[in-house]
């Protein structure tokens, strides 16, 4: 469309042609072929507006204008008046590259990265046969390599297809570009192999097939014919099999990186002769054997072998490595002593032995000649002192030393460090004063790990203000609890000598997850304010000297669910408040308490809780209570109950019959409530069933988005069992809020799966909507994976905990819901809300998806609940949800991911630490230690059998959670990954 007015305005257009006097001018030596580069010349520049409005005219291209001679255009550069160089990275193209892009026929270089081109590799670029130069990388191109991508320039150096969503096989003819010098394919989708042919680019010095899930490859010996080579990233590639020798040959290689596969065998020895070497990755495989003493001829910087199998001591060889700065080698099987030269090394910067067999004692020397930040070696079995000189030249961040056999003073020049944070000094036989400068140190401290020691010392009267995470339990810390810094997540600060009183300014710290403060001699009252810790999920006050009553303000923790006050001497009854809390634990024993236990403690989930109380009493029958003698004669405020309720229910009656009388307002029919029954399936009940059985002793959940009830409905066919959701709604519900509703029921209504909830209907009306669904029997999984001791429905039993090959089934009937609505359903059903709260559990732990973002939907029309609704799902949230409305599939991938972390982790999506949600924690959990040590829930640690696929469907929750939604798997790809799993494991 756009093409012949630009020409017309090309022929008329004096700049052009001033453009090819000068060019006449200046080159005099065209003169002969004048006709000739004339004629190229405006063919390219039709050529150009062509390619220009096939790309839709994209803004940054408005410098492409009749008013300019096109050599100057952005991103053009033209040698002899012909374009030779293209380079428009990141301008928002979402076009293919048109067939007719060679008609540029001199073109060298094309940069077209960081656009959005669709479509399959674009083989019109054979045509460019001057091409040396072609970055597609960080695009959206798909499909298959072709099997002719040799047609490409044969003088072609350059060649960058990487982050775009390749799959299938790489082309063994891609072996007959010899020009190539640098060959880059990481981070695709190529799911077939790699081929030895790539062995035939003797020229090439940079190759990187990193991040693709090829199907199982050997690194092929072809490899070794690359004599040139520079760089080798194969990171995460399914490799197995050996490392082959003959990569020795590749006497140029300066980075080698083959980390996070499957490779097993020992390093060869061939490697150890790469004099040029100065990276050497590879962690995260199954390597055997030891480090040779012939290391010391590399030239490494870094060394990461971590998280393999390898076995002997670390040569003392590692000191003639002048230049090493990064030193990992942790999560191994090495043993012996660390040599005592590596103290010496001028350049050193990170040490990681952790979980590995070492003994013998640190290099005294550690930290004098280098600017060391980083010590890592916990779990080990290490003795001796920490080395004086660690801060010797004040560079140290963290010093983890956790699990060993550590002993003497910490030093105080320790606090010559001013930009330390993490101190892990935990389980070792450190003693004497925990120097109080530290506490002081620097105010990057976040993290101090000291507990299980035998320290003495108080704290200071202020803690630093990023302290976040301060465990010092099992000490000897006397003194006072000290005001606590506002942004501390957890304290835990049991079995020391503290005494005093509780500091009642607690309101600066309302981000407090944890305060553990038992066993230690502490005295007075529980400070009222300590309802301002809305976070807090545990607190252990038992075994100290407090008395007074239990203030009724602890009931307002709503996310409290461990609360120990036990062995103490609180007095007065416990407030009916606390009643309201979901515990699942609470211990108020050895007290003086008095009174009735509150009516909704009085359950056998809670037996055992308020045992040597010998002033307690109940109505139910509960062991070791008294039962209370109705209305004792000085117990006003007792009588004051039923009064109450009486006043609570008849308020309760009048709201139910204004709401009746306000939907039957609203109705146009004169009849009864006007509710609007939807079916989906064929029903044997009608609402009035449903509506009857909303009463509270079936109520079994209330959340963010409403309340859930369970409604046993007596019908012909004997008992069924429907879930009801009501949606709570404040306001009326606003017209177009009404329609997206209808929408949205409309669409999961027609969804029939195995894997997701039925629906069976929704009733609603103008201020009420009720979806009835399919009773799930073991309720959600988030219930089963954190509030498993509570009680459901009074049942009173405690629930096992859910063994893995559970948590495998459900991820897998989860991931098959999922992929059903990503991938079978025309159009597409994005769920927008998927959480471990939002799968359903039949009686057999078959898993499937509920809820649909309907209820979340609807709370936007009363909007402070609708900002609660996100922080519920908050830890859940992809990242591009917050700042993008182009969201995709790709977020429920994201959310899935976060529950495959729970599943494996035990730990709550919202659980990261102080910034991060549960994803966040785990990707750099994995990065800073490299294997899966200590984050796997601990209530699987008895399934060794299953170990690996733990870990794998860790990873994959980690991959499922990447930043970059493109970088994602699909869900076809995850139910892949977990359906093989459970192909290995038999
Ligand atoms: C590209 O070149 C071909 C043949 O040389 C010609 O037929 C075609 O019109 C050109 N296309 C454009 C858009 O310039
Ligand atoms: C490439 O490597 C193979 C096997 O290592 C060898 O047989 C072949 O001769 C080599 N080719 C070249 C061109 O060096």
């Amino acid at each position: 469309m756009g093409t012949e007015p630009y020409k017309a305005a090309f022929f008329f257009s004096p700049p052009a042609h001033l453009l090819r006097s000068s060019i006449l001018l200046w080159l005099p030596l065209l003169f002969i072929s004048e006709a000739a580069v004339a004629h190229g010349d405006d063919q390219e520049r039709f050529v150009l507006f062509d390619i220009k409005s096939h790309w839709s005219n994209a803004p940054a291209l408005s410098s492409w204008d009749v008013s300019s001679p096109h050599c100057n255009w952005s991103g053009i550069r033209c040698s002899n008046g012909s374009v030779t160089s293209m380079s428009l990275p990141n301008i928002s193209i979402t076009e293919p590259i048109p067939p007719f892009f060679c008609n540029l026929t001199s073109l060298a270089h094309l940069d077209l990265s960081y656009n959005d081109i669709p479509g399959g590799f674009p083989t019109c670029l054979y045509r460019c046969s001057n091409l040396r130069y072609l970055d597609l990388s960080q695009n959206l191109l798909v499909g298959e390599l072709p099997s002719d991508i040799h047609k490409l320039s044969s003088q072609l150096l350059h060649l960058d297809l990487s982050y775009n969503n390749f799959i299938g096989d790489i082309p063994p003819s891609i072996g007959r570009l010899l020009s190539l010098h640098t060959l880059n394919l990481h981070d695709n989708f190529f799911d077939g192999s790699f081929p030895a042919e790539l062995g035939n680019l003797s020229m090439l010095e940079s190759l990187t097939l990193a991040y693709n899930p090829f199907a199982s490859p050997r690194i092929p010996v072809e490899f070794g014919n690359m004599t040139r080579l520079k760089y080798l990233w194969m990171t995460y590639a399914n490799l197995v099999g050996e490392i082959p020798e003959d990569l020795g040959r590749l006497a140029d290689l300066d980075h080698l990186d083959l980390a996070r596969n499957g490779l097993s065998g020992s390093i060869p020895a061939a490697i150890w002769s790469l004099e040029k070497l100065t990276t050497l990755y590879l962690y995260d495989n199954k390597l055997t054997g030891e480090i040779s003493g012939k290391i010391a001829a590399l030239n490494l910087e870094e060394i990461d072998v971590s998280t393999n199998r390898l076995t002997g001591s670390i040569p003392k060889e590692f000191v003639n490595l002048r230049n090493l700065r990064i030193l990992f080698m942790y999560n191994n099987s090495l043993s012996g002593e660390i040599p005592r030269g590596i103290g010496l090394l001028r350049d050193l910067r990170d040490i990681r032995l952790f979980d590995n067999h070492l003994v013998g004692v640190l290099p005294p020397e550690l930290g004098q000649h280098s600017h060391l930040t980083n010590l890592e070696v916990s779990n080990n079995r290490i003795s001796g002192s920490l080395p004086e000189g660690l801060c010797a030249n004040r560079a140290l961040k963290s010093v983890v030393v956790f699990n060993n056999n550590l002993t003497g003073e910490l030093s105080a020049s320790l606090a010559d460090c001013y930009g330390l944070n993490d101190i892990q000094l935990y389980n070792n036989n450190f003693s004497g004063e925990f120097p109080r400068r530290i506490w002081s140190a620097s105010v990057n401290l976040t993290t101090v790990l000291i507990d299980r020691n035998h320290f003495t010392g108080v704290l200071p009267d202020k803690l630093q203000r990023n302290l976040t995470r301060l465990v010092m339990n099992d000490n000897r810390f006397s003194g006072r609890i000290p005001t606590l810094a506002p942004r501390l997540l957890v304290f835990r600060g049991s079995n020391n000598m503290f005494s005093g009183e509780i500091p009642a300014e607690l309101t600066g710290i309302s981000r407090l997850q944890v305060l553990l403060l038992d066993g230690n001699r502490i005295s007075g009252s529980i400070p009222t304010s300590i309802s301002n810790l809305k976070f807090l999920t545990q607190l252990d006050l038992s075994g100290n000297l407090l008395s007074g009553g239990i203030p009724a303000k602890l009931g307002l923790l709503e996310v409290l669910t461990k609360l120990d006050l036990s062995n103490n001497r609180l007095s007065g009854s416990i407030p009916r408040e606390i009643g309201n809390l979901k515990l699942s634990l609470l211990n108020l024993t050895y007290n003086q308490l008095s009174g009735e236990v509150p009516l909704q403690l009085q359950n056998r989930a809670y037996e055992r809780s308020f045992l040597f109380n010998p002033g307690l009493c109940s109505f139910k029958r509960m062991v070791n209570l008294n039962i209370c003698a109705h209305a004792g004669p000085n117990k006003l405020s007792e009588r004051l109950i039923p009064i109450s309720l009486v006043l609570g229910g008849v308020m309760f009656l009048m709201l139910v019959v204004t709401g009746m009388l306000m939907c039957r307002r609203r109705s146009d029919a004169a009849d009864l409530p006007a509710f609007k029954l939807t079916s989906f399936h064929q029903l044997d009940f009608t609402q009035r069933h449903i509506i009857r059985g909303l009463t509270e002793a079936n109520l079994i959940g209330s959340g963010g988005s409403g309340q859930v009830y369970r409604v046993n409905l007596q019908n012909r066919a004997g008992d069924a069992v429907v879930a009801v959701k009501k949606i709570r709604n404040s306001g009326k519900l606003d017209w177009k809020m009404e329609r997206t509703f209808e929408a949205e029921v409309k669409v999961l209504s027609s969804i029939r799966h195995c894997s997701i909830v039925k629906l069976l209907c929704c009733i609603s009306s103008a201020d009420c909507k009720l979806l009835v669904y399919e009773y799930m029997e073991k309720g959600s999984l988030d219930q089963w994976l954190y509030g498993r001791r509570r009680t459901r429905s009074g049942s009173g039993h405690f629930q096992p905990p859910l063994d893995w090959r559970k948590r495998l089934g459900i991820a897998i009937d989860a991931a098959k819901g999922l992929c059903y609505m990503h991938h079978h359903c025309t159009p597409p059903v994005i769920h927008r809300d998927v959480k471990s709260s939002n799968i359903l559990l039949d009686s057999g732990f078959g898993a499937k998806i509920a809820d649909f973002g309907l209820a979340r939907m609807l709370m936007k029309v009363s909007e402070p609940e609708s900002a609660s609704a996100i922080a519920g799902t908050f830890g859940y949230m992809a990242p591009e949800c917050g700042h993008s409305k182009k969201i995709n599939e790709k977020v429920d991938v994201y959310s899935f991911g976060v529950v495959l972390l729970e599943l494996t982790t035990g730990r709550k999506a919202q659980d990261g630490g102080e910034h991060e949600g549960l994803a966040g924690w785990a990707a750099r959990r994995l990065r800073d230690k490299g294997g899966f040590m200590g984050m796997i829930d601990e209530e699987l640690s008895d399934e060794l059998n299953y170990m690996d696929d733990i870990g794998t469907v860790l990873r994959l929750g980690i991959e499922c959670t990447r930043r970059n939604a493109m970088l994602r798997p699909s869900m076809k790809e995850v139910l892949r990954k977990l359906t093989d799993i459970v192909g290995l494991g038999r």
